[in-house]
């Protein structure tokens, strides 16, 4: 009913930086002040450092604000203009199409007005794991997810989309700790008051069923989409689980469930690709480049069966094309040394590489394995993405995307 498409708009502040459009806001996200960013926090500190590692490698602040850069200004402080928001519904894909729901991601700094500050680290559990607005969800422990049994809200409330909880619910309990302790004890508290998101009356809920989300725990492997694959069981187990917890599939299809139809195959309609430039705020505005996530199945003239292991290791970790990348080991990230191209193409926005790449070497190599080797093959041809003529380059300077590895912790500013 509701296409869940991400409206990238976002990108709009760096692409129209980029582009030095007058007629452009400038984006506010630098506002903060000189305040530091972490603090040093209480308890276990290797919890702390394993939160913050995941909230680094899963994109959190492509959308929360700080674009995967602890040292940046705005580092996990919510919306702060227009651009960061979300259209959510057929106006995504048709402007002005209804309905439509503005939706915000959140402060998710300890603030204790307008930060996770007001809540327990179970709130924030419960809402990765079970997709629960903690604002609204009682600070209980949930053993089920039907509602109305263990402590599951007889009405629940869910977080609006895009918010990727589906995907993150498959981390183990210890990640997702993890994670609400560094939230609300390693970062530093940031007053930043979003507006609600809009919603429809049930709160997401028909829009959050098993049969279009997938169950919890992930269907077990081989699934009809994938394969026995050769080679180490436990490396593609482990790639498996990347892809499944990073949420590939939000965007290459088949969400966080490898039964579903289309799983990894890419765009198969166009409520699946992104409008990035102004455009994705006006409609007609320039410029305004169509991206399409890609097949990732290992196809031999569609997918990714064309690329070496190495190659997509290299997509991840570098944001690299492989079409247009050789294929060799990288060892800087400096233009024309180490084998890193003079110039080079990157993928299109928004693939979140610029998060991907704070993975380990291990989970990048496992992600590359699982998908050329236990996935099935499907042919779909997705057409290629629009850009830029440099390939995306202004967009991924250290300036924009922080360091790898990242600065380490505590930042202060
Ligand atoms: C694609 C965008 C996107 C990404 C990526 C994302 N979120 Fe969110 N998140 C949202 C939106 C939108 C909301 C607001 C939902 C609402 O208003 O109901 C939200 C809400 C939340 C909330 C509830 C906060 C509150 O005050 O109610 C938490 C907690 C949260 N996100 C944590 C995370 C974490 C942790 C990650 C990374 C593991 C993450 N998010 C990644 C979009 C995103
Ligand atoms: C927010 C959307 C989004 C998410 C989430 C996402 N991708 Fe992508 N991905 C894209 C887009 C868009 C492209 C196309 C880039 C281009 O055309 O240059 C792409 C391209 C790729 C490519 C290059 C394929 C090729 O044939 O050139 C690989 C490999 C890839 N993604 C892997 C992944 C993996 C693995 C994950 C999860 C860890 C992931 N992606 C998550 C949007 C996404």
């Amino acid at each position: 009913m509701i296409p869940p498409s991400r409206n990238p708009s976002r990108w709009l502040a760096s692409i129209c930086a980029m582009l030095a459009i007058a007629a452009c806001t400038p984006s506010s996200a630098g506002t903060s002040g000189s305040t530091s960013d972490m603090r040093v926090a209480q308890g276990s500190q290797d919890q702390i450092l394993l939160g913050r590692q995941l909230v680094l490698s899963h994109a959190c602040t492509d959308c929360h604000g700080g674009n995967n850069n602890p040292a940046a200004m705005g580092w996990l402080q919510g919306v702060r203009s227009p651009q960061d928001e979300f259209k959510i519904g057929p106006c995504a894909v048709t402007p002005g199409a209804q309905p439509c729901f503005t939706t915000r991601p959140k402060n998710l700094t300890p603030d204790n007005t307008t930060g996770i500050g007001r809540f327990s680290e179970r709130q924030i559990f419960n809402a990765l794991r079970f997709g629960l607005r903690p604002e609204e969800t009682p600070d209980v422990e949930i053993t089920s997810t039907t509602p109305g049994q263990g402590n599951f809200p007889a009405n629940p409330h869910y977080l609006a989309p895009p918010m990727p909880w589906m995907a993150w619910r498959h981390m183990p309990d210890q990640e997702l700790w993890a994670i609400a302790a560094y939230l609300k004890r390693g970062v530093k508290p940031a007053a930043n008051k979003v507006a609600e998101s809009e919603r429809p009356p049930d709160f997401w809920a028909s829009e959050m069923t098993v049969e279009k989300i997938g169950p919890h725990p992930a269907a077990a492997y081989p699934t009809a989409n994938e394969r026995v694959a050769e080679g180490s069981q436990e490396q593609i187990a482990r790639g498996r689980f990347a892809v499944i917890s990073h949420d590939c599939g939000g965007c290459h299809g088949g969400g966080s469930d490898p039964t579903a139809k289309g799983w990894l195959t890419g765009v198969m309609s166009p409520d699946q690709e992104f409008k990035i430039g102004p455009c994705a705020l006006q409609p007609g505005a320039q410029p305004c480049w169509t991206t399409r996530p890609k097949n990732l199945t290992p196809d031999n003239t569609t997918g990714i069966g064309r690329f070496s292991e190495r190659q997509i290791f290299n997509a991840l970790r570098y944001g690299l094309r492989p079409e247009e990348t050789a294929d060799v080991d990288i060892t800087s990230t400096t233009p024309g040394q180490g084998n890193f191209p003079a110039n080079p193409h990157y993928l299109a926005v928004p693939m979140p590489w610029q998060s991907w790449r704070h993975m380990s070497d291990q989970d990048l190599w496992a992600i590359a394995a699982y998908l050329k080797r236990a996935v099935k093959p499907v042919s779909n041809k997705v057409a290629d993405s629009e850009g830029p003529p440099d390939f995306w380059a202004s967009e991924y300077t250290i300036a924009k995307i922080g360091t790898h590895p990242a600065a380490s912790y505590p930042f202060f500013r």
